[in-house]
Order: C-alpha cells, then sequence, then structure tokens
C-alpha cells in the first residue's frame, strides 16, 4: 500500500508533462459510467440508438472481408487511409454535398473526428497559440485544444449560430504578432454539440468572407449534417467555399459514427494537401494507422449501399423522440420564467437554460436522486461560463421516458430552487 503511494508521489504528482497535467477526465464520459443504475433515465449522452445499426450488412461485409481480403483488412495499411474508402467518400461527397473537384491527397481518414480533432490541436497550438471557438463549444474539442493551453476568444451562441462580429473585431484589432499566434476557428455547423442550433447560410458566408479577409483557417466539424429532421439542407462551408475558390482556408472534419457506428470509429478531414500532410505525420505518431478492417469495412458498406436510404427509419424515430421532448419542455417548463430552451431541426440535442441563479451542476445532485442525469452546461466550456444551462440528449430514452424525464427534471428545479431559498 505504502509503495503505491510512493510511486503515486514520485511519478504521478511530480513526473507527469504538462500536456498530462492539462488532461482533465470529460465530464460525460465519467457519467456515462453511471447509466446502469436501474430506472434512470439519460438525457445525457450523445449516441445513436444501437437499434439503428447496420448491424446484418456490416457482420455479412466483415465475414466476407477478413475471409477474402485478409493481405490487406488483417495487415497494416497507410497511415493516409484506404483508397477504396477514399474513393467511396469522394462519391459520397458529390452525392450528398455537391462537392466536385476532391483528389485522395485533399483526405486523411482518421480513426474518428475525435482524432482528427487532437491532431488538429497538434499541429497548430502551443501556449502562445489563439484560437476562436464558440461558448458553449463542443467538449471533445475543447479538451483537445486545451492541452495546448492556447488563449481562446470565444463567440457567444446566438439562434442562427455563433456570434461572428466578436470574431472579427478580434482580428481587427491584433496586433501583427497576435495575428501570426492565431491559428484557427472551430464550429460544429449543423445541430451543433452541445446547443442543437443550425449555422445560417448568411453567417456560413460571412464566415467565409472573414477568413478570406484575415487570413485564417476555418474547422468545420460536421457529423450531424445528414441528421435533417426538417427544414432545408445548407450547403457546408466547405461546399461554399469551394464554389468560391476559397477551400483552403477551410478543414472539413466528417465522421460516420452518426450515421453508420461510432464502434466503427471512422472519421475523414478534407482540406489543403499540405494540411492535410502535416496531420498525416501526426497520425504517424499516434498510431500508425486507422484500422484497415474497419476501413475497408465502410468502403464496402458505402458501395453496396445508401446510409442516407438507411439513416431514413432512424430520422423518423429521432424526429418523434425531439418533438416528445419539445411537448413535455413545453407542458413542464412553459409556464417558468427564464427558462428557455432550443428547438433542434436535426441532431441530437436541446439547449435548456434557467435564470443564473441556477447552478446545473449542483442542480444534477437533485436530478439524480430523481433518477434523472443530464449534462450540466458548465462541461462545454472553457473557463466556467454556461453553468445555468445543460444539454439534454433525446436519441437514446423512449417517448416515455422522455415525457417522464421531463417531469423528473421540472421536480429537481423545484427542490433545487427550494434549497436555495427561490
Ligand atoms: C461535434 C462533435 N465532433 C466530434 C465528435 C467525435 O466523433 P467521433 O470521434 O465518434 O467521430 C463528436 C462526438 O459526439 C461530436 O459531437
Amino acid at each position: 500500500m505504502n509503495q503505491i503511494s510512493e510511486v503515486t508521489e514520485q511519478i504521478v504528482d511530480r513526473k507527469l508533462s504538462a500536456v498530462a497535467k492539462r488532461t482533465k477526465a470529460s465530464i460525460i464520459r465519467e457519467m456515462l459510467k453511471s447509466t446502469s443504475i436501474p430506472g434512470l433515465i439519460s438525457f445525457g449522452g450523445g449516441v445513436p440508438d444501437p437499434e439503428t445499426f447496420p448491424r446484418e450488412h456490416l457482420a455479412e461485409i466483415a465475414k466476407e472481408i477478413v475471409e477474402q481480403e485478409y493481405k490487406t483488412t488483417l495487415q497494416y495499411g497507410t497511415t493516409e487511409g484506404d483508397k477504396q474508402l477514399k474513393q467511396q467518400y469522394i462519391q459520397y461527397l458529390r452525392k450528398y454535398e455537391g462537392i466536385e473537384g476532391l483528389e485522395e491527397d485533399h483526405m486523411v481518414i482518421t480513426s474518428g473526428s475525435q482524432q482528427a480533432l487532437d491532431l488538429i490541436g497538434r499541429t497548430f497550438l502551443d501556449t502562445q497559440s489563439i484560437c476562436a471557438i464558440c461558448d458553449p463549444v463542443y467538449l471533445g474539442a475543447a479538451s483537445a485544444f486545451m492541452i495546448h493551453a492556447p488563449k481562446f476568444i470565444k463567440l457567444t451562441m446566438q439562434d442562427d449560430g455563433p456570434d461572428v462580429d466578436i470574431l472579427e473585431r478580434s482580428l481587427q484589432k491584433m496586433t501583427e504578432d497576435e495575428k501570426e499566434q492565431f491559428k484557427f476557428f472551430y464550429l460544429v455547423s449543423n445541430f451543433d454539440n452541445p446547443t442543437g442550433i443550425c449555422l445560417s447560410l448568411e453567417k456560413r458566408i460571412r464566415i467565409l468572407e472573414i477568413a478570406a479577409a484575415h487570413k485564417i483557417l476555418i474547422v468545420e466539424d460536421d457529423p450531424y449534417g445528414l441528421l435533417r429532421f426538417e427544414g432545408e439542407k445548407i450547403p457546408s462551408i466547405y461546399k461554399l467555399a469551394v464554389e468560391r475558390g476559397l477551400q483552403d482556408y477551410v478543414l472539413l472534419l466528417n465522421t460516420f459514427s452518426k450515421i453508420l457506428s461510432p464502434g466503427l470509429r471512422m472519421g475523414i478531414v478534407v482540406g489543403n494537401q499540405k494540411i492535410v500532410r502535416k496531420l498525416v505525420l501526426g497520425k504517424q505518431v499516434a498510431d500508425l494507422c486507422t484500422s484497415p478492417l474497419l476501413q475497408r469495412m465502410t468502403a464496402r458498406y458505402l458501395e453496396r449501399h445508401d446510409p442516407i436510404v438507411h439513416l431514413q427509419n432512424a430520422l423518423k424515430v429521432y424526429a418523434k423522440k425531439r418533438d416528445t421532448m419539445m411537448a413535455s419542455f413545453k407542458e413542464d417548463f412553459g409556464n417558468i420564467e427564464g427558462v428557455h430552451w432550443t428547438y433542434p431541426q436535426g441532431g441530437l440535442f436541446s439547449w435548456m437554460c434557467f435564470p443564473d441563479w441556477v447552478d446545473t451542476m449542483e442542480m444534477l445532485e437533485f436530478a439524480k436522486k430523481n433518477l434523472l442525469i443530464y449534462i450540466p452546461g458548465e462541461a462545454f466550456s472553457v473557463g466556467d461560463s454556461n453553468k445555468n444551462c445543460m444539454r439534454l440528449s433525446f436519441c437514446l430514452p423512449s417517448e416515455e421516458q422522455i415525457r417522464e424525464g421531463s417531469k423528473r427534471l421540472l421536480k429537481a428545479f423545484q427542490q433545487y430552487a427550494f434549497m436555495k431559498g427561490r
């Protein structure tokens, strides 16, 4: 026992690198551990419903490629990624995004988009660096960037996406040195995690204009674009950039996690060849290559099946759950002053904010006593903003659980308010 504490003191407390010291546990991943409590309703994790995974098709393909293509699929692969998958992805982007002119060296396959975020952090950020993010921000991106301790410019969220005036004003005020240190602006363009907000066409164009005027890189993360339940599809920032000859200013991150299965861990970055090359070098160090077996499975799946056709059922289920959540919130919170929430046209999340005196991290204890969990807003902050907000995911609970969960949330709020003397 003593020996262990000595090791802890000698090694863990004293020898860790600055990066390791800055690496914090993800509140979400910690909370997901408690989702097995009987009777608990979770509005927490943003994971897709397993019933939506095309498991029969994937099983059939897996058997086939292990038996027939084992010389490549069970071997190491190139760091850049499987050529067959890249070719399928080029067609996929042509079909669903209308993006033309892509070559294989415009893309690198990553182990999920999370690896892409990590590689982008490693490739661009130092402690003197400056980058712009939204507030609230996707926790996984914030963590990947924060380990390098850059300075953040935080863009508050509005109904149609981040307040880009903040970005423009900050860039205009920068000294030459600061401009040199400014690395990129990261955002989730469709049905943002955590707010569910979809960036308007006007703001997408505005962001590109700012990028071109100030020569900055935009990192467009788009895991949820195909999960639209209603409204017209808006072109990606990358597509708008291609139309204007500005594509070198944008890196597009996609993933198959929300449209096929997160267990495949299949992500892709599309952008300028030289930037992609740098990301490839970073990936060599990180993991040599993304699993060739899983890459070929994804490629073969895309070759044989249309993921969008497959998604239609899931989208109907998610849309109904979203409707149930919105109706329940209206019924339970509609008359409570200062409580408001977003109406997502797609994706997996709604973002609810309470009056300023509420701390949703504190309130979580009351929610847990009522067998409910959500993700406190503070988890999506660099600093201590969003304390009065929370992310609520509607993808996993049943409609009945969503209705009951909303009632439990109200009860937790009332008990918390009573404790606060409100
Ligand atoms: C905005 C955003 N980016 C990236 C990711 C990471 O996705 P993955 O690593 O599964 O591709 C997620 C996952 O939830 C996400 O919400």
